[in-house]
């Protein structure tokens, strides 16, 4: 089963949107998805409608000795398993499970035949991204195509390798990209030569209609399926699809 590791070169760069994504762009082509959200942020339940008040998630369950799976919410229809991190108090211990936690839990699971498990993962040093990277069997990293993500990229390539995932399952995507500004063309251009074949081939657009549809709490597909993002993702999501099949040997 594939198990895809989302996470940011920094914060912002839109991990949790595009995590969120491609779960709904895959169940919405029959696919099983379990999509679980490892952030104290507790956001990606939100761009699946689920309510604002709602604190319930793995980690509280986890935390209180009892089945973390039961947090899982069914999303539309029985192609779609969310969980949530959950709500956590400030002053709850960093503490969490062991590092290999979430790999056995997953080994574990039934899972469904062409299963996909989306990981949404918070910033570096925060000990569920390492969590979720021991877990994946691949990652998708988020840049912004700016100077200072160029400058972090051999530390996100050094996380990722330390973790175990072979260069091959590391892929890239360059998001809230913005053709009318020169550095973001040069920084594309620079990433691309760095990055070769495991950068997705095009970028998803900086789109107003991205936080339109966040703010009106709708997918962006049913929001504003016409738009340049909603199109850049559902390229991504092929693109991806292909190399997650394949197992890690399409360059
Ligand atoms: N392609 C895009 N165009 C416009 N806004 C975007 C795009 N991608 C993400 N955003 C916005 O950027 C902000 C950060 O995105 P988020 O997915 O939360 O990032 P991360 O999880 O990496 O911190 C959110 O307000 C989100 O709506
Ligand atoms: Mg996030």
């Amino acid at each position: 089963m594939a198990i895809l590791a989302v996470c940011g070169v920094k914060g912002g760069c839109g991990a949790t949107t595009v995590a969120a994504s491609l779960a709904l762009l895959w169940q919405r082509q029959q696919r099983p998805v379990l999509a679980m959200d490892l952030c104290r942020q507790n956001m990606l339940r939100l761009h699946f409608g689920m309510a604002r008040e709602e604190g319930d998630g793995w980690r509280g369950r986890l935390d209180a000795g009892a089945d973390w799976m039961r947090a899982a919410w069914e999303v539309g229809n029985h192609h779609l398993m969310l969980v949530p991190h959950g709500r956590v108090g400030l002053d709850s211990g960093q503490a969490g499970p062991e590092d290999h936690w979430l790999r056995e839990e997953l080994a574990l699971l039934e899972t469904r035949a062409g299963q996909r498990t989306v990981l949404d993962l918070p910033a570096i040093g925060v000990a569920e991204r390492r969590q979720g990277l021991n877990a994946a069997s691949h990652a998708l990293v988020a840049l912004s195509a700016e100077p200072a993500v160029c400058a972090l990229l051999d530390m996100t390539e050094a996380e990722l390798a330390a973790s175990g995932l072979r260069p091959e399952r590391v892929l890239f995507v360059i998001n809230q990209f913005n053709p009318l500004r020169r550095l973001d063309n040069d920084a594309e251009a620079m990433l691309r030569e760095a990055l070769g074949p495991r950068l997705a081939p095009l970028p998803i657009h900086r789109d107003e209609a991205v936080r339109e549809a966040f703010a009106s709490q709708q997918p962006l597909f049913d929001y504003a399926p016409e738009s340049q993002a909603a199109d850049d993702l559902r390229q991504l999501a092929a693109w991806l699809s292909v190399r997650l099949d394949a197992g890690g040997h399409v360059s």
